[in-house]
């Protein structure tokens, strides 16, 4: 099966060695699978979203993004447009956009994409996430859960094989945290792509193909989950 991503030895320390955050992961993302990624408050499960998304580097270790080297990317800002999603675990959502403007923005800098297309991409994307009534408010006077669902709106707009998802379901109920994990089994089938959830969530370890759990930087044990094998 097709590996998507390949992390190799990592390893992440902060304050000059004094916080040692990942110590030593190896793991492969493969295509049409979900990872939920477990463990206590503060064993570096951010961490390593932030790494694999590119968005903080390693003291040490690899990454591969389908067979590639970051080095080996032409441009590493439409390479993370157009092959990574990234839901925030705390939302950034710009407040003074309104929710589909939000959800816009990621496609702006797409030139292939027109403004009508756009549009029709986030209005598609709000109806699908139950959020469409509140498209054009803006998203300092919307509540936690649709501003959370308003940011798995906008990582998803750009159809990205790899998601990276941060305890997407923190401040939701579970209704709706079904619906969301419902859209995201939806997209790793039709984009053949992977998702990454960090969480805590006991619904989102039931839905995953596969969890992994960790404690202090390292990888404990990744299972596959028996109720997803059975289907
Ligand atoms: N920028 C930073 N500078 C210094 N230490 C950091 C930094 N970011 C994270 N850490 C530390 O690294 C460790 C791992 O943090 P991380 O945010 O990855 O945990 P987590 O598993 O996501 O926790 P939570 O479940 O609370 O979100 C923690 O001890 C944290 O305090
Ligand atoms: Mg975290």
């Amino acid at each position: 099966m097709n590996s998507l991503i390949e992390v190799k030895d990592l390893y992440k320390v902060y304050d000059n060695g004094l916080i040692q955050s990942l110590n030593g992961i190896t793991l492969t993302l493969k295509a049409g699978k979900i990872y939920a990624l477990m463990g206590a408050s503060g064993c570096g499960k951010s961490t390593l979203l932030n790494l694999i998304g590119t968005l903080d580097s390693p003291t040490s270790g690899e990454i591969l993004y389908d067979g590639k080297y970051l080095n080996e990317v032409r441009s590493l800002s439409t390479f993370r447009r157009d092959f990574i999603g990234f839901v925030f675990q705390f939302h950034h959502l710009i407040p003074v956009l309104t929710l589909r403007e939000n959800v816009e923005s990621a496609l702006l800098s797409n030139r292939k994409v027109s403004a009508k297309e756009r549009r029709e991409r986030a209005v598609a994307l709000l109806d699908e996430m139950g959020i469409l009534h509140r498209a054009d408010s803006y998203a300092a006077k919307i509540s936690g859960g649709e501003r959370q669902r308003g940011a798995i709106a906008r990582a998803l707009v750009n159809n990205p094989k790899v998601l990276l998802a941060d305890e997407p379901t923190g401040n939701i109920d579970s209704k709706t945290s079904k619906l969301i994990l419902k859209k995201l089994r939806d997209h790793v089938e039709q984009t053949a792509g992977t998702i990454l959830i960090a969480t805590h969530d006991n619904d989102v370890a039931d839905i995953a193909d596969v969890i992994i759990k960790m404690e202090d930087g390292k990888i404990i044990s990744q299972e596959e989950n028996p109720r997803m094998e059975k289907k």
